[in-house]
């Protein structure tokens, strides 16, 4: 791979949302983003050799500090698709979840794979559901008029 990219742990509400953009996902107020990104672990991918770079790549992990974890987020901009930052930013984080395992402790690590992406994250040892053992993942989305 030779995107050159710093890892920063921070990224503002315009900059998450214009990832989300670019990348096709809804939208909503930034009130909402800049609460979300604040309660979340976040490793963001900057262009080039310094931390005030655009961001390229995006992970985000929500955490109840118990055995729930999520994954909500990984995105990397389509024109830096395809050349190894996806794998860098799980990486990133499954580095870090091993990092908080203390003895006798396991982690529920969840997330929601966008349309045919699922192939991605098996490559991360998540498995599809549902399975012999587990019934479907389920989501339903609460929207305001
Ligand atoms: C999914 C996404 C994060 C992958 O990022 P990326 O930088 O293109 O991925 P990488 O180049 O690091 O690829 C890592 C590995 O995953 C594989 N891979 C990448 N995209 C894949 C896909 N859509 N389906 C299956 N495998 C995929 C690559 O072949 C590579 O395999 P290898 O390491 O064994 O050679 C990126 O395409 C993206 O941001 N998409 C839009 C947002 C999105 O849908 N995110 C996932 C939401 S749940």
């Amino acid at each position: 791979m030779s995107v050159d990219y710093t890892i920063t742990y921070n990224i503002t509400p315009e900059e998450y949302m214009a990832m989300r953009e670019a990348v096709g996902w809804g939208l909503f107020p930034l009130e909402q983003a800049e609460a979300g990104i604040k309660n979340s672990y976040i490793w963001c991918l900057r262009e080039g050799e310094c931390i005030g770079g655009r961001p390229i790549g995006l992970g985000r992990l929500i955490w109840d500090h118990g055995y729930v974890m999520y994954i909500a987020d990984i995105i990397v901009m389509p024109e830096y698709q395809g050349q190894g930052l996806g794998r860098v930013l799980m990486e990133e984080v499954l580095a870090f979840i091993r990092e908080q395992l203390k003895p006798g402790y396991r982690f529920m690590v969840s997330l929601q794979s966008a349309k045919g992406k699922n192939t991605f994250y098996e490559k991360f040892g998540f498995i599809s559901r549902p399975d012999e053992n587990h019934g479907p993942g389920m989501h339903q989305w609460f929207s305001a008029e």
